[in-house]
């Protein structure tokens, strides 16, 4: 493993491995849109479990308990993301799409900033948190005024509607998951940005890749489980770090 620091040259075998690559997948997690201002969830301190409980806001037996609780908490989050805006780290995901043949970039991020900062055909595998869902029948609804209980419900057949992402206890959306498990598998390079890499199945794509065969390059402040089994351990922020990893592959 080579760990390299916030000042750094990436090592020739970094940009060997790049030039000769056809596929990259990317995952991210949190810590890419916390220079946008979104918190990340496990940090102490400033992570959102260290001031919230998910077991009473991110459940499917919290929202059955109290749905108007778990709705306030989703209206507070959307309105944090919908002040949002792409970071230079989100910005040169989109140009090292550019650069390499195949690439494919699954998020476990609901705030659709790299959609937002112009990566195309993103994995989203925890969902979006601007979209709804009915609780009945899934079907993403166009959310209208709210009923007299204060908790938007569907305009077809009156079920209360959810935020569109997925909670502790849940299954992934099966396309999204198999997509990003099919990019894990048959990709050249696989990088983990910024996610603490604990949460499954999410966690587990990087060892699938590491499995067949590929380098794993970690983007992150911090250690993480994923470090050990990493080729290249990039330490600093994504929005430091990715602007000149793009910059010097850009200039090779
Ligand atoms: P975490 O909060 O678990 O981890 C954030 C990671 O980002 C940590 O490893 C930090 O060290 C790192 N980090 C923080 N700031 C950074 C920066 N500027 N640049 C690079 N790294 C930075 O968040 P996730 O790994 O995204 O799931 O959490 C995974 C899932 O757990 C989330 O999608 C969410 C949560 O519960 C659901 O809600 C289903």
């Amino acid at each position: 493993m080579r760990q390299i620091g916030e000042s750094f040259q990436a090592p020739p075998e970094f940009f060997s491995s790049m030039q000769s690559a056809t596929h990259v997948a990317v995952l991210t997690g949190s810590g890419v849109s916390a220079e946008s201002g979104v918190p990340t969830f496990r940090e102490a301190q400033t992570g959102l479990w260290a001031q919230y409980d998910p077991e009473s806001l991110a459940t499917p037996e919290a929202f059955r308990r109290d749905p108007a609780l778990v709705w306030q908490w989703y209206r507070w989050r959307r309105e944090l993301i919908g002040k949002a805006k792409p970071n230079p780290g989100h910005l040169s995901l989109v140009e090292m799409e550019a650069l390499i043949r195949g690439y494919s970039l699954i998020t476990q991020n609901v705030d659709g900033l790299h959609r937002l900062a112009g990566s195309s055909a993103v994995i989203e595998l925890h969902g979006n948190i601007m979209r709804t869902r009915c609780t009945r029948d899934g079907r993403i609804i166009k959310e209208t005024s709210d009923s007299s209980d204060n908790l938007p419900h569907c305009p077809d057949c009156g079920s209360l509607l959810r935020p569109d992402v997925v909670w502790f206890g849940e299954a992934l959306p099966r396309g999204s998951y198999h997509e990003a498990l099919i990019a894990a598998r048959t990709c050249d390079i696989f990088f983990s940005i910024g996610t603490s890499g604990v949460v499954q199945p999410a966690a587990s794509l990087a060892l699938e890749a590491r499995a067949t065969g590929a380098i794993i390059v970690e983007i992150n402040i911090d250690d993480t489980p994923l470090t050990q089994f990493s080729d290249f351990v990039f330490r600093g922020t994504a929005g430091n770090i990715l602007p000149s990893l793009v910059n010097s592959i850009k200039g090779r």
